[in-house]
């Protein structure tokens, strides 16, 4: 058996996703799938093309798609970066079509680094950077991040840890778990550090439309020819979209031909129907109006969510301020492990918290050190889940937390 893999734990979150799926009264507060589901533009455009295929066994969507991607899909995302930031990417030669972001980080981390090369990330950062890199046998190199920071990675820190095996930076912006999102100046200056460094970004923007704080900002502005910018996005968070697994990678023409080679190697290609519908929907104005009015309700419900959480005893210290972006509070808990007599909790207040709000008050968390050491001592909620969910999450909070007042 792979030795790499053996030796890559199973994500410290499973456990409590298990006890979720066993219990279906359990609030889900740990997933970020937004409640709103796929653009009906989408459902109908694929319902057409299935009833169309029935009359033909031997159609079109009945066949293998290009490994690379439908055609007509990689032309609507290429187009989509020049609308949206006035960028020029080839379909033909700059994207790959790829079954989620999560795919494509894979791939990233595949095409562009060797056995022992080192993979830097932020501390914390997206669960499944870390058992990606380890399992393929790279190392990773955690860059701590903190609260008083902004959750902000600085180029001084990338510059000193590139060291001679450092090959690729994994950047997320809106980031999940701390909402920080990456400024242009920002990303400029990391650029301008990895060039030195010879490390290539790559950019996972599978939250871009959920960015508060000011426009979203893609990597590739800063190095429009990719030449070190791997671009990651997916169907999942903007379309609302988990379920039909749906993303792309986009890159250096060099890179996305040997990515290809991995993809196909591993899958083929993708299912041709759901490309084919896909590719009806990125760009349509009216599709994308109703993107940015989820965006708009998501940010409410975070902030309502958010205001709400900080009256309950053991969240006052919850800082006022919404994150600039994704979908996720990343919550301290200090405060509340105090009340609770959890803050000595050998090895992980984290976990201890996230077990005691699933026992007590039946609302599922994930713990904050699910996303690398720097998440001790948070537990990250997500607020995409339909309001009155949220509204039950709190509920219980409070009726869970409230007796408590005094006791410790
Ligand atoms: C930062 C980040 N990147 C990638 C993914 C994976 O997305 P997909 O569903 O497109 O594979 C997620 C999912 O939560 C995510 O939060």
């Amino acid at each position: 058996v792979n030795r790499d893999l053996v030796a890559t734990p199973p994500h410290p979150s499973k456990r409590i996703s298990d006890a979720v799926a066993a219990n279906p009264d359990v609030v889900n507060l740990t997933v970020g799938e937004p409640s709103f589901g796929a653009p009906a533009a989408f459902l109908d455009r694929l319902s057409a093309l299935v009833a169309d295929g029935r009359g033909d066994p031997a159609g079109e969507y009945n066949r293998y798609a290009h490994s690379r991607g439908v055609a007509a899909l990689r032309r609507a995302i290429a187009a989509s970066y020049r609308s949206r930031y006035g960028l020029a990417v080839d379909p033909d030669t700059q994207l790959l079509v790829t079954h989620g972001a999560a795919e494509a980080i894979w791939l990233t981390v595949f095409t562009l680094t060797n056995p022992g090369d080192e993979v830097l990330m932020t501390d914390p950062c997206y669960m499944l950077y870390e058992p990606i890199t380890v399992s393929l046998g790279r190392r990773p190199v955690r860059l701590r991040t903190s609260a008083g920071g902004g959750f902000r990675l600085s180029p001084e820190q990338v510059e000193e840890a590139a060291g001679d095996r450092a090959r690729l930076l994994l950047l997320n912006s809106p980031n999940n778990p701390t909402g920080c999102v990456y400024d242009a100046g920002t990303l400029a200056a990391l650029h301008a550090v990895a060039a030195a460094r010879e490390l290539t970004v790559m950019h996972d923007e599978v939250f871009d439309d959920y960015s508060y704080a000011g426009a979203h900002v893609p990597a590739l502005a800063m190095d429009p020819q990719a030449e070190r910018t791997v671009m990651v996005n997916s169907f999942s968070k903007r379309y609302g979209m988990t379920g039909w697994r749906l993303g792309w990678m986009l890159a250096a023409p060099a890179v996305v031909a040997e990515a290809t080679k991995a993809h196909t190697y591993l899958s083929l290609s993708l299912g041709t129907a759901i490309q084919e519908a896909a590719a009806g929907i990125v760009g349509d104005e009216a599709v994308e109006r109703e993107v940015r009015a989820h965006a708009e309700v998501m940010r409410e419900r975070g902030r309502g969510f958010l205001d709400r959480l900080r009256e309950i005893a053991g969240f006052g210290s919850v800082p006022a301020e919404p994150p600039g972006g994704g979908f996720y509070l990343f919550v301290p808990i200090g405060e509340l492990a105090g009340r609770l007599g959890l803050d000595r909790e050998p090895g992980s207040i984290s976990i201890a918290v996230a077990d005691l709000l699933l026992r007590t008050a039946g609302v599922a968390v994930v713990p904050g050190n699910g996303f690398g050491p720097g998440g001790e001592g948070y537990v990250r909620m997500s607020y995409a889940a339909p309001q009155e969910r949220l509204d039950l999450a709190l509920d219980r909070l409070r009726r869970c937390l409230e007796p408590t007042v005094g006791a410790h």
